[in-house]
């Protein structure tokens, strides 16, 4: 555990020195696949590589490009993970969430936890921008295995609420203001590379799932554990398997999140600005 807090401590360090003073972001953003642009609309951004940072990986998949980056997003400091880390990447669960732990310690309070995902819901179709009200891990991976370091969060942490429902109130009335409204849903964490079989979704969709992906789920527990407010949005990049009868694609994935680029970036805005 001392090993963590280490890693932590001399990461906290290598970002202050690149940035040249203590980080002062208190919104933290994770970009999923194909979503890493937001982090070039950030003003006056500093771009810090992962490999440079002690506790971070390397990103292995194509639109995960591997950066830390600070800026402003509307006026409010914001710091965002350019690229993410996965369990079908060969990547210990608890060293996924290494860098949250780092963001904590740098003094991030409220983190957007954003990815592409497969829609279950036939309500939803691609293109759709879904709050995360809740989640299932299916998965059976967690970050918290192991040791527990109390000094970071309790060992039995509640995820009763996985939306910081405050926040949400908050980004709900204003988007009201604009008569926009949001969907929200419950994210089921599978474990991939591969996309799931229909009758997998048939079963998740019997669980209550709305949501399938291969990411997030340990970021969420993470936050839960060491006391950063979390607020995950998923972008529905195509209907999960079997719900309209195509094949699915890494490719038709980015593409959506290509042409959702501008509705995405502006909820975003949104969450950032009413996070105070
Ligand atoms: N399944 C799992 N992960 C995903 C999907 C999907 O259909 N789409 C984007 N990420």
């Amino acid at each position: 555990m001392k090993r963590l807090s280490s890693i932590i401590d001399s990461g906290a360090e290598t970002v202050r020195e690149a940035l040249g003073k203590p980080a002062n972001a208190k919104v933290g953003l994770v970009l999923g696949s194909g979503l890493g642009f937001m982090a070039d609309r950030l003003e006056k951004s500093v771009k810090i590589p992962y490999q440079k940072i002690p506790g971070f990986l390397a990103s292995t998949v194509i639109g995960h490009e591997g950066n830390l980056v600070f800026g402003e997003l509307s006026g409010v400091e914001v710091v965002a993970m350019q690229g993410r880390f996965h369990c079908y990447e060969g990547y210990d669960p608890a060293d996924i969430v290494t860098p949250l732990y780092l963001l904590k310690r740098i003094g991030v309070e409220g983190l957007i936890i954003t990815n592409a995902s497969g829609g279950i819901n036939t309500d939803y179709q691609a293109g759709d921008l879904v709050v995360i009200r809740d989640i299932i891990n299916f998965s059976f991976h967690n970050p918290l295995i192991g040791e527990n370091d109390d000094a970071i969060g309790p060992r039995f942490p509640d995820m009763s609420t996985v939306l910081d429902v405050d926040w949400y109130d908050r980004v709900k009335n204003r988007l009201k203001e604009k008569n926009k409204e949001l969907k929200t849903g419950t994210y089921v964490f599978a474990l991939g590379p591969m996309y799931e079989t229909p009758a997998e979704i048939r079963a998740f969709r019997y669980l209550g799932a709305d949501l399938v992906g291969m990411s997030t789920v340990p970021e969420l527990i993470a936050c839960r554990h060491c006391g950063i407010r979390p607020f995950g949005i998923s972008c529905v990049t195509n209907m999960a398997a079997g719900v309209l009868m195509q094949k699915l694609s890494h490719q038709e994935v980015m593409d959506t999140a290509n042409r959702v680029k501008d509705t995405f970036a502006s909820l975003v805005k949104v969450v950032v600005e009413s996070y105070a």
